[in-house]
């Protein structure tokens, strides 16, 4: 019975540093450091390298090292009866909510608009907004969305949500399924995208959704890049129809050199970064799951496959 981590792209020191002070008696491997792959039980992974995961015969689950699954559903070699969950921790989604609390604040205080009136030296005011005066919609429900919304709620943001099937949070107006999907929209001065990937979610941020939000309107993607059609968003800038988008996620990340979002100042790009899985806190998720797995329990963040989260 052993645990299994690949992350080519991290480094593996501080995951073995937390991982041997929640068990030090772990039969833990890091990828592609590993003798026997019979030996694996339960993977967890980021970034993983294509047709690795059916050559384990004794695999139960993986994990993704994240709060996304989609790297994980889109590998068409992982076996049908393996399980797949998510990792969440406190932290994670804190740093995310903080994310958002920084996008909008940003909008209130018009601080891209000032940064591109600072180069070319020119003076001149903009109508502060407070919380109040926002109508913010999180689409997507799921942990992280639901906190999200929790806590926008609480600041005092006029909080709308939306998600597949309907959900009831305390001073949020909740929307579901496409029917609602034009209400939800209608007018918000921010629209942030919290979805998980599916084929039913991809290119959902896309012209039309765009041209039902406010002119003066900003979007907030740190979900995942595919979720956002890249034209329609620069279209919309072009035309005045979103005012600008603070961006976490790429189709292709790292984002590459030559593309056009670097070169335009109502796009905030930043690394994906919006949420980082804390190794202290997730190796306490991570042994939890592992050892729910081997002893044939329900995992905890388990993931449907056929819903996609
Ligand atoms: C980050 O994108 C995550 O899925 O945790």
């Amino acid at each position: 019975m052993a645990l299994l981590f690949i992350a080519p792209d991290r480094n593996p020191d501080p995951w073995k540093e937390a991982f041997d002070k929640v068990d030090s008696n772990l039969d833990l491997f890091f990828w592609p450091a590993i003798d026997q792959h019979k030996k694996i039980n339960f993977i967890v992974c980021w970034n993983h390298p294509a047709r690795l995961l059916d050559r384990f015969p004794n695999l139960q689950a993986v994990a993704s090292l994240g709060a996304g699954v989609d790297h994980i559903l889109a590998d068409e070699c992982l076996p049908d009866h393996v399980q797949i969950c998510r990792t969440l921790t406190p932290r994670l989604i804190q740093e995310m909510v903080d994310y958002v609390r920084t996008s909008l604040l940003m909008h209130q205080r018009n601080i891209t608009f000032y940064l591109q009136q600072k180069r070319q030296a020119r003076w001149k005011h903009r109508k502060n907004r407070i919380a109040s005066d926002l109508e913010v919609g999180v689409m997507g429900l799921g942990t992280i969305g639901r906190k999200v919304a929790l806590e926008l709620g609480n600041e005092g943001y006029n909080v709308r949500g939306w998600s597949r099937s309907s959900k009831q949070i305390k001073k949020v107006s909740t929307f579901a399924g496409n029917k609602e999907k034009a209400s939800f929209l209608e007018g918000l001065d921010a629209l942030i995208c919290l979805l998980p990937l599916t084929s039913e979610t991809r290119g959902i941020l896309d012209l039309e959704v765009f041209k039902q939000l406010k002119n003066d309107a900003i979007l907030i993607n740190i979900a995942r890049g595919s979720h956002l059609v890249e034209e329609d968003l620069v279209y919309a800038l072009d035309k005045g129809l979103l005012e600008w988008a603070m961006l976490d996620v790429f189709q292709k990340e790292p984002l590459p050199d030559h593309h056009s979002f670097w070169n335009r100042p109502e796009i905030v790009i930043t690394p994906h970064i919006a949420g980082i899985t804390p190794p202290e806190e997730a190796a306490e998720v991570i042994i939890e799951n592992y050892k729910r797995a081997i002893s044939g329990m329900d995992l905890k963040y388990t993931v449907q496959r056929d819903k996609g989260y």
